[in-house]
């Protein structure tokens, strides 16, 4: 069975005279995982936004499992289960590691966060320590957002995504920010956690060897088109993706 988890169709949206996106059409099957490539302002946060129900299209249509989810809000679409994680990730400073999940559970599954009345031994408490424990920040849980770093929030922050219980998850740029030699280690932890729910998985990623390594499928967008949709092998060798995105062509490794 390929049943398809996500489908846009002929999404367009403008910023003024700006085209963000324009015909945008995808159809992703139920546990692919796929990355978006394209240079600064090509329109791949755009589109996360669009799925995601944090801008709307001016025209198309977005599908979820076959359901229509172009005008719901994000908070709707959450709770239907597709989850994000944001370029800058999207932290409460005055709260700790727990806290943070505690609290982007009671949003995303609409709960009473119940460390407000008791601090400890709860079933939330246990959930998201274990969440913690899946990303391998545990260790952390008692920090402030100040004292972790940069590959520790971005973990965090999709931790906190996967407190939807996601079918979809739509990553923007999991490995901004992080030291190159940290980005295949906090690839692997993420995949391996997505991957064991089966979650049906879009990422941002400008680094090419971890596109390569982690997609199995690779958009490529240029100027709020897609301009290629192939195997990372086939997009990468693309003339058009080398002469807009990569800049060079990819050389063999
Ligand atoms: N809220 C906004 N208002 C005006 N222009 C925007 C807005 N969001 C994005 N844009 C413009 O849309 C284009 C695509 O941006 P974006 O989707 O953020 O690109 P990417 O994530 O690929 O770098 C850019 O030209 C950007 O300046
Ligand atoms: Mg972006």
């Amino acid at each position: 069975m390929n049943d398809i988890a996500l489908e846009t169709k002929n999404l367009v949206k403008n910023f003024g005279a700006v085209t963000a996106a324009k015909d945008v059409s995808i159809a992703v099957p139920a546990g692919a995982v796929w990355s978006l490539i394209g240079s600064n302002g090509a329109g791949k946060t755009t589109f996360v936004n669009m799925v995601t129900g944090y801008l709307h299209p001016d025209s198309g249509q977005i599908l979820f499992q076959g359901r229509d989810i172009t005008r719901l809000g994000p908070r709707t679409i959450t709770r239907a289960g597709i989850c994000r994680s944001f370029q800058i990730p999207q932290l409460c400073g005055e709260l700790t590691t727990i806290e943070n999940v505690l609290v982007a559970h009671a949003i995303n599954r609409s709960a009473t966060p119940s460390f407000f009345r008791r601090a400890n031994e709860t079933e939330e408490m246990g959930r998201a320590l274990a969440l913690l424990e899946r990303f391998k920040i545990a260790e952390y849980r008692n920090r402030l957002m100040g004292e972790l770093p940069a590959g520790v929030r971005k973990l965090l922050d999709i931790a906190m995504a996967m407190t939807g219980e996601p079918k979809v998850i739509l990553l923007d740029e999991p490995t901004s920010g992080v030291a190159t030699e940290e980005k295949f280690p906090i690839m692997d932890l993420v995949m391996e956690a997505l991957s064991a729910e089966g979650v049906t998985t879009l990422f941002v990623e400008h680094d090419m060897e971890i596109v390569t390594r982690y997609s199995e499928r690779v958009l490529a967008f240029y100027d709020g088109r897609i301009i290629a949709n192939d195997a990372p092998n086939e997009v990468l060798s693309d003339p058009q993706v080398q002469r807009y995105v990569t800049g060079t062509p990819l050389t063999a490794s």
